[in-house]
């Protein structure tokens, strides 16, 4: 097991794209870190240079405090499951499984050893003797795993490795993996683009935006405390609300509006005509007017242990998260929209910026 450190590690392709700008890292010894972003942000990218595969244009990576950026993949002791990842047809799990080993020319007994360890984890013990095209969708990506597992490497890189299970296996080899990593302790770096994921498996988030990293936290912060108006899009389901309006100071404090709508914002704050109101749907209540901002009920979204009530007013549209049961409002009924002004986040306007 290792610490990992990217030291303004940055990519520029031939061709000229930038696909990783600047980023700086520290992974302490055990920690699972997930790199959560939009396709096309440099994600693989980045765990390519983390895995040797591919050679940074400047700075440095590091593992255990030691400059690895020029030491061969096969050197590196670093471990790494795609989505794709072919299984050989003619060989047995085991043999697929035992394959990184052997190119090492581990002895055999050690090879049949941790090999027997990795499938008890995974569950794959009675698959052992098969060929992969015996086994389902999941269970070949349990090999994979394997495959990895088996190396006892210093650190995991997984890029996007479930994106191509259906939901229910995603779930079940997402549970997987966290039993895995507080098994294992090994460092960890899980690439994907679905927020959902990450969230679940990161003991940290990065948010990653065209190459640059953007915010490094615990899920609940990224969640709750997001830096600026990208990443609090960019997590949640559904959507972070957004409503578009003016920051005037008022007393003591601040005063956001928009048509129909006045709340108090806490602070001292300077006024500004282009401001972005992100709420999340569990702080937005509903209430008769004149208790809140006026609102016509769109669409009742009933989602079993949840209900999305989809809310339109002069001040824009929001949806509202409540418990499901009890009165709901019809479709086309008035009512009136009441956001937790504790709950707001203000961003700026033209940059996104959070405004504090
Ligand atoms: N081998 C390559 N040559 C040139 N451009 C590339 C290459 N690989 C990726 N890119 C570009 O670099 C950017 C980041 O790609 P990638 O790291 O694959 O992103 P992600 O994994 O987040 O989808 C994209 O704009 C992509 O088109
Ligand atoms: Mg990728």
């Amino acid at each position: 097991m290792a610490s990992l450190t990217l030291r303004d590690l940055s990519l520029t392709y031939p061709n000229g794209a930038r696909a990783v700008d600047g980023i700086t890292l520290d992974l302490a010894d055990g920690s699972f870190l997930a790199l959560l972003g939009p396709s096309g942000c440099g994600k693989s990218s980045l765990l390519r240079m983390i895995a040797g595969l591919e050679t940074p244009t400047s700075g440095a990576v590091l593992l255990d405090g030691r400059d690895v950026t020029r030491v061969e993949p096969k050197d590196r002791d670093v471990a790494m499951v795609f989505q794709g990842l072919a299984l050989y047809p003619h060989m047995t799990v085991a043999d697929n499984m035992g394959l990184g080993l052997r190119a090492r020319r581990t002895p055999e007994g050690e090879i049949d050893r941790r090999v027997a360890e990795a499938a008890e984890m995974l569950g794959l013990t009675r698959y052992l003797a098969k060929k992969p095209r015996e086994l389902s969708g999941g269970e070949r990506q349990r090999v994979a795993l394997g495959r990895a597992l088996v190396r006892r490497p210093k650190v995991f890189l997984f890029d996007e490795p479930l994106s191509s299970l259906d939901a229910q296996l995603r779930q079940e080899l997402r549970e997987e993996l966290a039993r895995l990593h507080a098994h294992t302790r090994t460092t960890s770096v899980y690439v994907t683009h679905d927020q959902k994921e990450a969230l679940s498996l990161g003991e940290q988030v990065a948010v990653l935006r065209a190459g640059k990293l953007i915010q490094v936290a615990p899920p609940d912060t990224v969640y709750r405390d997001p830096r600026d108006l990208f990443v609090a899009r960019f997590v949640g389901e559904p959507a972070i609300n957004m409503i578009e309006g003016a920051l005037r100071s008022a007393g003591d404090g601040a005063r956001f509006e928009a048509e129909g709508l006045a709340l108090p914002i806490a602070g001292r704050l300077r006024d500004t005509p282009r401001v972005t109101m992100g709420i999340r749907p569990e702080h937005v209540a509903l209430s008769p007017a004149p208790a809140g901002a006026p609102a016509t009920v769109d669409r009742v979204e009933r989602l079993g242990g949840e209900t999305l009530i989809h809310l339109r007013g002069p001040w824009g549209a929001a949806i509202a998260r409540v418990a499901p049961g009890g009165a709901m409002p019809d479709a086309g009924a008035a009512t009136g929209a009441v956001f937790d002004p504790t709950r707001v986040l203000l961003f700026d306007g033209a940059s996104g910026e959070r405004i504090a």
